[in-house]
Order: C-alpha cells, then structure tokens, then sequence
C-alpha cells in the first residue's frame, strides 16, 4: 500500500476508524494529525467493540506503529484512561505508541471554558463535544497553550499561573461560572509527566526515516470535512483543520509524501451538534420521517463518544463533490451501505436550489446554506440483505445503480464499501 490520507467527508462519524483498521495490517505506520478526544472511532472485530478517542486506529495490529501527530490537542487523562483500557484488553500501547512532542495539552480550564461558552450562547450554542477541544486550540493560536515538550520546562509554573489568572477572569466575572484551581491543573501535569512524556518523539524524525526506509504511511482524519474550521459549515465547525491538507502540517510531512486520498462517506448523511444539514429528515427534536428515523435505527445512529442521537437524511452529493474537491480526494470509501437494505427507494441530492437559482456547490454562507432546498433523483431501493456482503456479485442490481450514480455525481470512483461493522464486512473495488 502507498501513503494514503484517510479522512471523513461529510460531518464526522463516517466509519473512519473501521477503515483505518482494515488497511492498518497492510501499512506499518497509522498517524492522527488533528482533533482529539472529540473523536470517537469505532472498531469491530468480532464481538469485541473498541472506541478511540486520541489513539489511532491501527493500535489493535501487532506490527503497525501508532503515531499522534503535533497538529492534535490531547487530553492527559482521557488518553491514559484511553491506554489503560487498551492495556487491560492485552495491547501493549507503550510498544506502538509515540506521542509528538510539540502536541497541545488540554487542561480542565480547556473544558470549564467549553461548557461555560455553550451555556452563555444558550440557543446559539455550536453543540461542541465538551471536550475543550475549541479553547485548547485557541490557546495554541494566541501562543500560550501547553505542548508535551513543555512539561519539561523551567518556566511551566509561570505560564500555568498566568494562564489561569487569564481563564479564571473570563469563567468567574464573564461567563458566571466556577473557577479552576491549580491542584485540578497540577494532578493533570503530573500525570502527563508519568504516563505520557515517557512516550514523547520527534514524530517528523520517525516519519522521515520510516519513508526513507519504504515503509507506507496511512494518515488518519478525525471529524470531516464539512467540520474543518475553514471549509466547513462555519462558525457549526469544530477547532482545526481536518481536510487532507492537514495531514501534512499536523504531522511534518511535505506534499510528495502522500500518494492517495481516501473519502470515506456514509451511502447516507448523519450530523451531530448544531448547524446546517440540507438533506436532513429525522433528529430528536420533532423532525420525523421514516426514511430518516430507518436510518437513524438501523444504523444506530448515536455519538460513539457523546452518545448524542445523531440527525439523518440523504446523501448529500453536493457535500461530497464539496469534499472531494477541497481535498483531492482519489477514491472514496462508502460505509453503512447495509443501513438502507428495506427502504422502498433511496434519494441523492445532486444540487441545491436558493431563490430559485440552482446551485452546483455548497455556499460559504452558513444562512444561505440553511436556507437551499435540495434537489433530488429518486432511485428503486432494495428488499435483499446486503448486510456483510464481500463482493459486488452479493449486491443487488439496485444498490450498485445507487454507487453507480454516486461516483458519476461526486466525479469521483469508489474504491471501498462498507456493509457492516466488523473488519471484515468490506467489499474492496
Ligand atoms: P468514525 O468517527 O468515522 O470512526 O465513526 P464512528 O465510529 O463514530 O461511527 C460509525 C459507526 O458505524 C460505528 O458504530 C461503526 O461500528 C459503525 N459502522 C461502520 N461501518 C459500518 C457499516 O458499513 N455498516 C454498519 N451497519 N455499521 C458501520
Ligand atoms: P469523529 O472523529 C462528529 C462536532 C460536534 C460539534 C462540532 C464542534 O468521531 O468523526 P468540538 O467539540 O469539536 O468543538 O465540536 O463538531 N464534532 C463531531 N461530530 N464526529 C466527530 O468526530 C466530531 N468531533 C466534533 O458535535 O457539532
Ligand atoms: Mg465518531
């Protein structure tokens, strides 16, 4: 396999980490280079279910090399919790895992600050993970974050005291809220001190010397594209950059390091949090349709991290050529194709329609955005079981006019498609 850039393209929760770790075996490094414990990535093998929140999804491969990457925020507790359960179930994280060493921390000010902001917005709120994830990244822009490498540093307690003077201001005399005490924020350092820094690495160094050696490469996404803090559905995005071309700066690589992007894409949409979805139909506050709610349930369609009942509709072909485009992506993977087995028939979005005028693409405007009407082609669905299928001979007729249409609409071939959970219910094209 070639160094190939794995990310979502729609809103998040596509079926990364069931990808991820069906190529892992073949690839000897797996590397995250944005978000963090916003994440959740799902991995099925068997009855055995895992989630990942910071680790990348190749952990669970004996001789695959897990990598987190200086473009990621990470939570020191979560991860260790992250490692421990991982460790119970017999995987030796420390032997597959490197930390970058330039990588943020979030700090519970991080996630006081989160929760105090989506209260003071009330019903304008972004619907954020609680994580800390958009003040941590804030702290690493405005140049007083804490990164791995500065838990080492003679001048930590200084920038602690100063940062905390800074937060608890903003929690207590603007946002109302509690403050944060330097013992909450000491306990953290001092686990990351025990349990992480041990694992700190020059993460570009490994890379560099990896791809020297003809080792491949597979660099993994985290929310999606619709998501990314520029090309999303902004300001309902999250804190970085996810589009492929994060991968590079989040982990220190160049341009002519990566051969291949891969857009994975449920055959249907899902979102969760607050913002724009124009193909929606179902959601827990009160929109209900049964194509929607059909997906919504047979999909199972609930945060992996949160738990939050995630909104469904169509797929959104517009999103897609969208993402496809911002991230020049050369292959797509479907997943979830199972999840539409029994509809009657199955629409795809192909354009939008504001005032009147057809749109081709997705407008920058988030009230615009809010506001199109897409336009649909209906197509037959289909009665059969495509649940685990493994090849295309197993598909209906229909289902393959369905993937058919979707490479013409979105320019771009299928390469993957996903008819259920588990490693091994994939159909390779
Ligand atoms: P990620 O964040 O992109 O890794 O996706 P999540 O793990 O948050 O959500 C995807 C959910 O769909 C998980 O529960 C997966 O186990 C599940 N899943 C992935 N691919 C398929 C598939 O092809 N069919 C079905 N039925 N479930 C899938
Ligand atoms: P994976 O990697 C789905 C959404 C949140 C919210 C917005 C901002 O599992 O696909 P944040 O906490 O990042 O500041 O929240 O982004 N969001 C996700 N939605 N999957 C994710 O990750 C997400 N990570 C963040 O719901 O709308
Ligand atoms: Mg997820």
């Amino acid at each position: 396999m070639t160094n190939t850039i794995a990310i979502g393209i729609q809103w998040g929760d596509e079926g990364k980490g069931k990808i991820v770790d069906l190529l892992a075996p073949d690839v000897d490094v797996v590397a995250r280079f944005q978000g963090g414990p916003n994440a959740g990535h799902t991995l099925v093998l068997g009855d055995k279910k895992t989630v990942l929140n910071h680790i990348p999804s190749g952990i669970l491969h004996e001789d695959t090399l897990c990598l987190i990457g200086n473009g990621t925020v990470v939570d020191p507790k979560r991860l260790v919790e992250e490692m421990d359960m991982l460790l119970a179930a017999g995987i030796p994280v420390p032997e597959r895992l490197k930390i970058a060493e330039r990588c943020q921390l979030i700090l519970p000010y991080h996630r006081s600050l989160d929760a105090a902001r989506e209260v003071a917005k009330g019903k304008g709120k972004i619907g954020t993970t609680g994580k800390g994830i958009g003040p941590c990244y804030e702290d690493k822009t405005a140049r007083r974050g804490i990164r791995l490498v500065d838990l080492t540093s003679d001048d930590l307690d200084e920038r602690i005291d100063a940062n905390l003077e800074y937060v608890n201001f903003m929690l207590v005399e603007y946002l109302k809220a509690a403050p944060v005490s330097r013992a909450e924020v000491d306990e953290m350092l001092d686990l990351a001190r025990e349990r992480l820094l041990p694992l700190a690495a020059d993460v570009p160094l490994i890379l560099q010397r990896r791809i020297k050696a003809g080792d491949s490469i597979l660099y993994e996404g985290a929310q999606g594209s619709m998501l990314d803090v520029d090309h999303g559905t902004y300001p309902f995005v999250t804190s970085s950059n996810t589009v492929a071309g994060a991968a590079l700066a989040g982990l220190g690589v160049g341009p002519g390091q990566v051969d291949a992007v891969l857009g994975i894409c449920k055959a249907y949409t899902t979102r969760v949090g607050a913002g724009p979805f124009p193909t929606e139909l179902y959601n827990a506050e009160g929109m209900d349709c049964p194509s929607g709610k059909h997906m919504a349930e047979k999909g199972n369609e609930f945060g992996s991290t949160t738990g939050r009942p995630r909104r469904t509709g169509w797929f959104d072909g517009v999103v897609v050529q969208h993402a496809v485009r911002i991230n020049g992506v050369t292959g797509l993977a479907i997943t979830k194709m199972d999840v539409l087995d029994g509809l009657e028939e199955v629409k795809l979005c192909v354009a939008y329609e504001l005032d009147g005028q057809r749109l081709e693409s997705v407008p920058a405007c988030c009230k615009q955005l809010a506001a199109v009407k897409p336009v649909y082609e209906t197509l037959p669905g289909w009665s059969e079981n495509t649940f685990g299928a493994t090849s295309m001979d197993q598909l209906p007729a229909n289902a393959r006019a369905l993937l058919k249409r979707i490479e013409e609409v979105c320019d771009c071939p299928v390469t993957m498609l996903s008819t259920g959970p588990d490693r091994k219910h994939i159909i390779h094209l």
